[in-house]
């Protein structure tokens, strides 16, 4: 049975590796590791099945004109992949992103997947980011706005991904 939660202290090494094994490389789990270190990290939750780790979602402080996140990474297992499991993670937070006032997510990623979860690559073409382009998407969660224009900052841990 899988269950979903919020990542707790003792998650953090199977976090690890199962970012790394999604990947094929720890870079996405050394970003966790940093943003977490950094305390931008806001909404972290696992998917729990029967004890293992196999699935993981972040979302993290951004600077920008209203309260926004950045949904990054998204993880599956290679195993466990396909079985909607990265879907309901991704659901999930940006619920928890919602009920806790949050005004925006971004993303950067596959148009074909992230539009199914109602993230728009028109509604973030206006902001200047340094992911700024195709795959640059964004998530209103609050109907009025401040601004469809501005700056975006990501925490400074993305800086040491390529
Ligand atoms: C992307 C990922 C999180 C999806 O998790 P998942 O549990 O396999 O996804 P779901 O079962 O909820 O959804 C499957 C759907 O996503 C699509 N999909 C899966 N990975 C995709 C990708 N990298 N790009 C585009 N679409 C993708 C599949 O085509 C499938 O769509 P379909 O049902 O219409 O065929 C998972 O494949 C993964 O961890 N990949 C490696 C890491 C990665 O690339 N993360 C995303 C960038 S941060």
């Amino acid at each position: 049975m899988i269950e979903f939660h919020d990542e707790d202290a003792r998650d953090s090494r199977a976090v690890y590796r199962a970012v790394s094994s999604a990947f094929g490389r720890s870079a996405e789990a050394e970003l966790i590791e940093a943003l977490r270190k950094a305390a931008d990290s806001i909404i972290s939750l696992v998917a729990d099945e029967d004890g293992e780790i196999v699935g993981h979602v972040l979302l993290s402080r951004m600077n920008a004109p209203f309260p926004a996140l950045a949904l990054a990474p998204v993880s599956v297992i290679p195993t466990r992949q396909r079985r909607g499991i990265g879907s309901t993670l991704i659901k999930l937070a940006v619920n928890r992103a919602r009920n806790g006032g949050w005004a925006a997510i971004f993303v950067l990623g596959d148009p074909n997947y992230y539009q199914r979860f109602g993230f728009e690559r028109e509604a973030a073409a206006g902001f200047t980011s340094p992911y700024a382009g195709p795959h640059f998407m964004t998530l209103k969660l609050s109907q009025s706005l401040s601004a469809s224009t501005g700056e975006l900052g990501h925490p400074r841990a993305f800086a040491a991904l390529d």
